[in-house]
This record gives C-alpha cells, structure tokens and sequence, in this order.
C-alpha cells in the first residue's frame, strides 16, 4: 500500500465533530479540511454517518455528508463509476478513487480521508492538478505521423498491435500512481512520475504513430525518466490494476536497444 505523506500545506489539528443523532449504524469519517480564504491551518473534521441511509462506497458518504450534514466540503467528482478519475484521492492511507472503494473495504474504526498526498491544495480534498497535466500535455499525447493518411479508411492496426496498448489504454489520468511515488514526491518538477511515463509509452508503443525517435529522445533525460528508481508504489496503489512501473522499465529498454542497434 502507499504510505501517506500530507499535502504540502499541511500542519492538522483537530476541527469540528459531526455526530449522526438517533443513527443506529453509523461509520466515522475524519475528513481533511483547508481553505485559502480564512487564513487557518489545515484541520480534520469527523462526519458521523448513518449508514442505513447511505450507499456503499465512500463517494457516497462523502456525498451524503456534502449534501446532510455539511454543504462547505468540496471534493471532485464526476463519473462515479471509475472512469473520470476525478474523485481521486488518500482513503484509509490509500491513494485511490472514492467511488470504486467501498466503505466495508476500508480498515475497521475510523475512515481518515485526505486530499492526494504532496500535492499543493485548492480546498479540502481538491488536489490542483496544473503541472501534473502541464507534464501530460509536454508527452505531445496525440498520434504523430509522418506519412499522408489514406484518403478511403482509417490508419488501420492489427489485432497483435492492438493488443500492445492492453494495460496501457485504461488509464485514466487520476493521478494516484505518481502521488504515491516517493521520487516524485521530491523531484516532480522535473521527473514526469508513473501516470505520465505510462502515457508516454501507450504513446511509443502505438504501431501506427510515426515519431517513436523523438518521443525517446524527449525522455532520454536523468530527470524525465530516469527518476524512476523501482520503487513499486505506483503499481501497488493503481486502482485500476495497471503496472505503470512496467511501462517506465519498457521505454528505458528501448532507450537501451537503440543505443546498442
Ligand atoms: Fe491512475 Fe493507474 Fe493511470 Fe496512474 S496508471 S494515473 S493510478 S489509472
Ligand atoms: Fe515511483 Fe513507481 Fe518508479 S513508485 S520510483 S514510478 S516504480
Ligand atoms: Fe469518476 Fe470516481 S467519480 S472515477
């Protein structure tokens, strides 16, 4: 599991308590708060939730208590079926997404949720992304070409090449991996991280792009990629069961085959 380390902002005490009156069934939440408009430190709020009246994942508590109990917690979502990676964030000391985890899932007691580990804050449980996507668009993740597109039907690929994108076409950029990754943690201004490698690669690995030269010459870098000291974390904490750390040894590989060719 990936450790947690706080948010860049963080110096917690302990806030406000939240208690479910008459609830027979009731689960605790410690929830991280933080605000930039009123100048206080970060702090935990703890949500008592009935769980008779509330669905099964922990978006859904986090929703019932937004919209019962307390209307001034802001976290992202979308989806809520495991495709946006929106609702990602530290759940029972696990980065992962709030609406594919279920409350019986989570460790027995209380709940402690908190925001992406060692990202900068926007409010409460809203990492801000900017340079995780900043780092995104700078991979160029579109197809390449060189060569003129048939006039009649798409660039087309065969099931074998298709098949080099499995485990690769299913990310969906919620960021879990690189916060959990100590190297990113202390050098993601300059190391891309897991997410963005694994991008990358889905990339490289296309058949049908044209630029594979250029996209290797982009990472050949000691920061880019070569930060990437197996640690592990990524693919352990992925909620969607991909092996970033996989992809990263496959482009150094190539960076290595090339070099020898
Ligand atoms: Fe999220 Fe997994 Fe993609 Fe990382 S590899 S961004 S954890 S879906
Ligand atoms: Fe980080 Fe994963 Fe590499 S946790 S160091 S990106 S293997
Ligand atoms: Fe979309 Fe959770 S709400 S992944």
């Amino acid at each position: 599991m990936a450790e947690f380390t706080l948010p860049k902002n963080s110096k917690i005490q302990a806030g406000k308590h939240f208690p479910a009156k008459g609830a027979k069934n009731v689960r605790t939440f410690k929830v991280y708060r933080w605000t930039p408009d009123d100048g206080q430190n970060p702090r935990t709020d703890t949500y008592e939730v009935d769980l008779d009246t509330c669905g099964p994942m922990v978006l859904d508590a986090l929703l019932k208590i937004k919209n019962e109990i307390d209307s001034t917690l802001s976290l992202r979502r979308s989806c809520r079926e495991g495709i946006c990676g929106s609702c990602a964030m530290n759940i029972d000391g696990t980065n992962t997404l709030a609406c594919t985890r279920a409350i019986d899932e989570c460790s027995s007691g209380t709940v402690a949720i908190y925001p992406l580990p060692h990202m900068p804050v926007v409010k409460d449980l809203v990492p801000d992304l900017t340079h995780f996507y900043a780092q995104f668009a700078s991979i160029k993740p579109w197809m390449r070409t060189q060569s003129p597109a048939p006039a009649d039907k798409e660039r087309l690929q065969s099931p074998e090449d298709r098949k080099k994108l499995d485990g690769l076409y299913e990310c969906i950029l919620c960021a879990c991996c690189s916060t959990s990754c100590p190297s990113y943690w202390w050098n993601g201004d300059r190391y891309l991280g897991p997410a963005i490698l694994l991008q990358a690669y889905r990339w490289i690995v296309d058949s049908r792009d044209e630029d594979t030269g250029n996209r290797l010459d982009d990472l050949e870098d000691p920061f880019k990629l070569y930060r990437c000291h197996t640690i592990m974390n990524c693919a352990r904490t992925c909620p969607k069961g991909l092996n970033p750390a996989k992809a990263i040894a496959e482009i150094k590989k190539l960076i290595v085959q090339r070099r020898s060719a």
